[in-house]
């Protein structure tokens, strides 16, 4: 018998190993694997680069404008393999991770017109099923019928150390002051602000080892598959 395709929302705070998991996960069971914060991140860009926000205020008009003409994709690396972020067609991987956007992003995540636009999106990615996609609104907003839906929390100070571990020079409690403000935007938003859904389950990974969440998660992916099957 064929094992079902399936829908897999990992939602959860920033910084907290979401996609490490996702990835893994979407690798063992050959799931395309989506990281929407990454979407968010490259609009940010486009924004930063193209006038559309200044001294931290978007001008909606010209995002407005801007919005259909950038268009977000997602190829391999040809030598590592490792799934890479362009915009308008250019690689912005390592762009989108800098603090320039980081500091940004939150503002323009807010905004209605991006949302919907990233949402159907994503949407059209998820139509084969057969995704892992994480996020801040994947369970409840943009897969709401996920057969598999996860929400992870970890601390702000874990998160942080291992965020700072990722770059060089880092200073730490900038960057925790960084993900505490982004915890607060996220969940404070009006248009799908961050929350566990009701079916969501719940994994706190503050003091797990990255196999040790990986193998949470694939039994968490075998429960799912084996209620689908029962049924
Ligand atoms: O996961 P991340 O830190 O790369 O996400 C960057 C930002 O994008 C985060 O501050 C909130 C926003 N985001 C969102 O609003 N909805 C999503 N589904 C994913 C990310």
């Amino acid at each position: 018998m064929n094992i079902p395709r399936i829908t897999i929302a990992i939602d959860g705070f920033s910084s907290c190993g979401k996609s490490t998991m996702a990835k893994e996960l979407s690798r063992r069971i050959g799931y395309i694997y989506i990281d929407s914060g990454a979407m968010y991140r490259a609009v940010t860009l486009y924004c930063l680069d193209n006038g559309v926000i200044t001294n931290g205020i978007i001008d909606r008009e010209a995002l407005a404008a801007a919005i259909d003409k950038i268009e977000i994709t997602f190829a391999a690396h040809p030598i590592t393999g490792k799934q890479e972020t362009y915009l308008n067609g250019v690689c912005v991987e390592q762009e989108i991770r800098t603090m320039r956007v980081s500091s940004s992003v939150s503002i323009v995540s807010q905004v209605d017109i991006v949302r919907q636009a990233l949402v159907s999106q994503q949407q059209a990615l998820g139509k084969n099923k057969g995704i892992v996609m994480d996020g801040r609104d994947i369970g409840t907003a943009v897969f709401p019928d996920a057969e598999l839906k996860i929400f992870v929390t970890a601390s702000a100070r874990v998160r942080a150390e291992r965020r700072a571990a990722e770059m060089q020079d880092a200073d730490i409690d900038e960057i925790e002051r960084n993900i505490a403000m982004r915890d607060e935007m996220d969940m404070t938003r009006e248009i799908s602000p961050l929350r566990k859904a009701d079916d969501a389950i719940e994994l706190d990974n503050s003091h797990m080892s990255i196999e040790e969440q990986n193998e949470w998660l694939i039994q968490r992916y075998r429960e799912a598959i084996a209620r689908i099957e029962m049924m």
